[in-house]
């Protein structure tokens, strides 16, 4: 999703305060820092990459595996961490279903941070990354996208947010969103799915939170703007004529309510493998 449509980019988000306090919370509570090898999975424009640099404890001897099915986002990751000669930064284009393909050899630690949501097969997947970590070694994710990350007392900005939206595209476009099956990707798990799934697969679960965080305005309106988000709830409108609905109605939502944050909940979740 780095740079998924039309050049609409992550990095903006991926700079946001809230967003960098819910990913280093993520990253103490799995003591990250003290591994040597760790794979950042499906790492984006490198937010996580240049946090886990600031935190290695033996930065010489270590080696981070940045990976990502764009080109885009790792050309932005690069970008954004810049040349290194204290830690080897690994750059490698591929999709986290081919994980096992993409490594030579097994690391102390998978981070995999706000992105395991968009994968169906999540069985496949963890089957894949506890392949690629050594006994012992520490797999790590976090995501926004779960059943409960929504505290209810959120709905009324949501519903009002929504019914916004699609009056403006009527209005303004003639349009409506299609009745349609959600995609996969927003087929949302329970944090005890999560944790069912991570035992079934080898995994034990050391360490795992759910965090409310407060989200400002400019979170909002990014998340209104990404692609998933988009085919989740206004499934079958082009994606530029729904992002400027959905953008400006949250702005308007926002000013009306006289809102200085909407809360969302982040699930972490720490696990040993087995
Ligand atoms: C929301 S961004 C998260 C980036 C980063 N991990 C972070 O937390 O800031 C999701 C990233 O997952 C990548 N991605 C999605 N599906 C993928 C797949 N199947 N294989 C590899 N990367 C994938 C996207 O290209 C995007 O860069």
């Amino acid at each position: 999703m780095a740079q998924t449509d039309q050049g609409y980019s992550f990095s903006k988000f991926a700079g946001l305060d809230f967003y960098a306090e819910v990913n280093a919370a993520t990253l103490d509570l799995a003591q990250i820092g003290k591994q040597r090898n760790i794979v950042d999975l499906s790492c984006g424009p490198g937010a996580i990459s240049k946090q886990i640099l600031e935190r290695l404890e033996d930065a010489k001897h270590s080696v981070i595996y940045a990976i990502d099915h764009s080109a885009a986002a790792l050309r932005d990751a690069k970008e954004n961490i810049g040349e290194r000669t204290d830690t080897a930064m690994k750059y490698m284009q591929g999709e986290v279903q081919n994980l096992s393909d993409l490594l030579v050899e097994k690391v102390d630690s998978v981070v995999y941070f706000n992105a395991i949501h968009y994968v169906p097969d999540k069985v496949a997947l963890l089957t894949m990354i506890r392949d690629a970590i050594k006994p012992g070694g520490t797999f790590v994710f976090n995501s926004s996208f779960f059943k409960g990350a929504h505290p209810p007392e959120t709905d009324l900005f949501a519903r009002k947010w929504m019914m916004k939206s699609l009056r403006m595209l009527k209005r303004d476009y003639g349009l409506r969103a299609t009745r349609a099956d959600k995609t996969e990707a927003r087929q949302q798990l329970t944090p005890e799915e999560y944790y069912e799934l991570l035992r079934e697969g080898g995994f034990e679960i050391t360490a795992e939170e759910i965090h409310r965080i407060e989200v400002p305005i400019d979170g909002w309106y990014d998340i209104s703007g990404f692609q998933d988000f988009i085919e989740g709830v206004m499934p079958g409108v082009p994606l530029e004529i729904a992002r400027e609905c959905l953008q400006k109605a949250c702005k308007e939502t926002w000013d009306e309510m006289g809102l200085e944050t909407v809360p969302r909940n982040w699930m972490m979740v720490v696990a040993s493998r087995a």
